[in-house]
């Protein structure tokens, strides 16, 4: 049923939906003084200069002039919405985590919601070849919770220091200010644990139908954390109500043409038409134990789990309520991976470690140290420390408050009855590269492949002819082939014959991971959590 969530006051209500036209209001000037004429200029005569002291004019330039704000970093195009998560099966979760949000069935946390692309511009495509990213917001009664996932199970890489890299490759050229096929193949050929994202994206997956009909991931373990300190590896995967629908290359690229906004239009379209989407959120759940001895690195995003690791039905999620603003609402939107509750913790996966600083870091940047006030991030809970002053301060900097923890701060420190979770001791030893390939990196590109339908495989091979056969450097093609031979011979033939590679290199990986090297551990004496 359709729930209205009000930014102002926090309030989830469940009214009927109404697109309410704006109240009729007197023009004013910015200090609210009612004004006579917006579209005049004030001169001297018809033609004649115009006036200082027409602040009107001065202040409507100097407004327009600052209007733009530093787009994203990545996933600057996206549409966003509002809506619901509902607890479906809150008796499996309270076994494994604290998280207040999920610990009664028929619980309902307000949401919002952003899908984008990733590496075109504000105003790029919405049909490109690209991973679509899926942010989700939850205003629990604890607090903000944000997962931040992305349309695929796994990333390209698995050492955050090649992310900035490897986004440069699929932005423009520095000297051509054009994208460069040349630098993003020269990049993944290098770098080749991400055969099984790359297969994923030349996939029809890679252009999926608008941004009702794909499912989302985290990618990344993290951690689900009882009241007593124990903790489980826990995924989360939202399966989409709609159904998966892809657009093959041929369609996406008609669709760039007529539409661009075509995924953006379809998201609105859906809400205002009260046809709204919704999504079913699955748990996949795993012991230190079980992980310590898993085929794959569960702190490797460049690997999945696979189906022994069980799919558990935990809640539900749909979106009923398009942004009245979308500046406001969607534009301003500060999502990051540091903004946790109580029972929802990161793991040491590398990549994961290094996003928990970048995302408020560039919000830092791109909203202002005093993002998190915005109404659109705002958590519904009171927030109450001595972090103080800084630009557009607009929530009364904490009243008469002390800004530091004083007799008269009257401000309670927060009482943990629960003891702190014993993480993980690293057993030390030599530094190790995350870049290490091993034949283990081909088993998940294998298992993609083999799960493809026949029609999907032959699309895989024309998606990644029509790209890899641009590539001008002969070396880039021949690399990038044999990583595709490696993983299955007919598959790397194809594309060889595709895009004039004649000698398939013959690669060989070692076998065995080289960098899992620690131990679960769980005395508290020397706690780092
Ligand atoms: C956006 C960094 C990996 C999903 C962003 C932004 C940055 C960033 C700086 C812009 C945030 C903003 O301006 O508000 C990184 C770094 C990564 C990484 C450094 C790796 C070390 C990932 C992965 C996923 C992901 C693995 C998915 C599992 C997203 C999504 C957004 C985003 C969905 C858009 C959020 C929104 O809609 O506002 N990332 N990212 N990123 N990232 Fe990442």
């Amino acid at each position: 049923s359709p729930f209205r969530f009000d930014l102002n006051t926090g309030m989830y209500m469940q009214t009927q939906m109404s697109n309410e036209p704006a109240p009729e209001l007197e023009y004013t000037t910015e200090n609210g003084a009612p004004y006579i004429n917006p579209y005049d200029a004030w001169k001297i005569g018809s033609n004649g200069p115009l006036l200082l002291e027409d602040y009107h004019l001065t202040e409507l330039l100097g407004s327009f002039d600052r209007e733009r704000i530093p787009e994203r970093v990545v996933h600057a195009k996206g549409a966003g919405a509002h809506g619901y998560f509902v607890v479906t099966n809150s008796s499996f979760c309270r076994q494994y985590t604290m998280m207040d949000m999920l610990s009664e069935d028929d619980l309902i946390t307000p949401v919002t919601v952003r899908i984008s692309t990733v590496s075109g511009e504000t105003g790029a495509s919405d049909e490109l070849r690209d991973p679509r990213g899926f942010a989700v917001k939850f205003r629990t009664r604890k607090g903000i919770l944000d997962i931040v996932m992305n349309n695929t199970p796994v990333f390209f890489i698995r050492d955050p220091s090649k992310f900035p890299y490897f986004i440069h490759t699929q932005k423009r050229n520095p000297q051509t200010n054009l994208r460069d096929k040349d630098l993003f193949w020269d990049f993944l050929s290098s770098n080749p644990e991400s055969m099984y994202q790359v297969m994923v994206l030349f996939s029809d997956r890679g252009t999926p139908y608008g941004m009702r009909h794909m499912h989302a991931w985290t990618g990344h373990s993290y951690r689900w954390i009882q009241s007593d300190g124990t903790w489980h590896y826990v995924k989360l995967y939202f399966e989409t109500m709609q159904g998966v629908r892809n657009f093959t290359n041929a369609e996406a690229t008609l669709i760039q043409g007529e539409n661009p906004d075509f995924a953006t239009q379809d998201l609105f379209d859906a809400i205002a038409n009260e046809t709204y989407p919704g999504w079913t959120v699955y748990a996949r759940v795993m012991s230190p134990e079980q992980a310590e001895n898993y085929t794959y690195n569960v702190l490797d995003l460049t690997k999945d789990w696979d189906d022994t690791v069980p799919y558990v039905e935990i809640g539900k999620m749909y979106l009923t309520q398009n942004p009245t603003n979308y500046f406001a609402e969607v534009e301003q939107a500060a999502f990051s991976p540091s903004h946790i509750v109580d029972g929802w913790a990161p793991s040491a996966d590398p990549m994961l470690q290094g996003r928990m600083f970048a995302y408020s870091d560039t919000q830092r940047y791109r909203l202002g140290i005093n993002h998190m006030p915005i109404q659109v991030n705002a958590p519904i809970t009171p927030v109450a420390n001595f972090e103080r002053a800084g630009k557009m301060n607009i929530n009364g900097n904490q009243g008469t408050r002390p800004n530091y923890m004083s007799t008269l701060s009257r401000l309670g420190l927060y009482n943990r009855t629960y003891t702190l979770d014993s993480h993980q001791q690293w057993t030390g030893g030599a530094v190790q590269s995350l870049s290490a390939v091993t034949e283990i990196d081909f088993a998940w590109p294998r298992i993609f492949w083999n799960g493809l339908s026949e029609q999907d495989q032959q699309n895989l091979i024309s998606n990644v002819i029509g790209h890899l056969g641009e590539v001008i450097d002969q070396g880039i093609r021949d690399r990038q082939v044999a990583l595709f031979a490696h993983v299955n011979y007919t598959l790397g033939k194809a594309i060889a014959d595709g895009v004039g590679v004649t000698e398939i290199a013959n690669l060989s990986f070692p076998y065995g991971e080289t960098w899992y090297n620690h131990t679960i551990y769980s005395d508290e004496s020397t706690l780092f959590y």
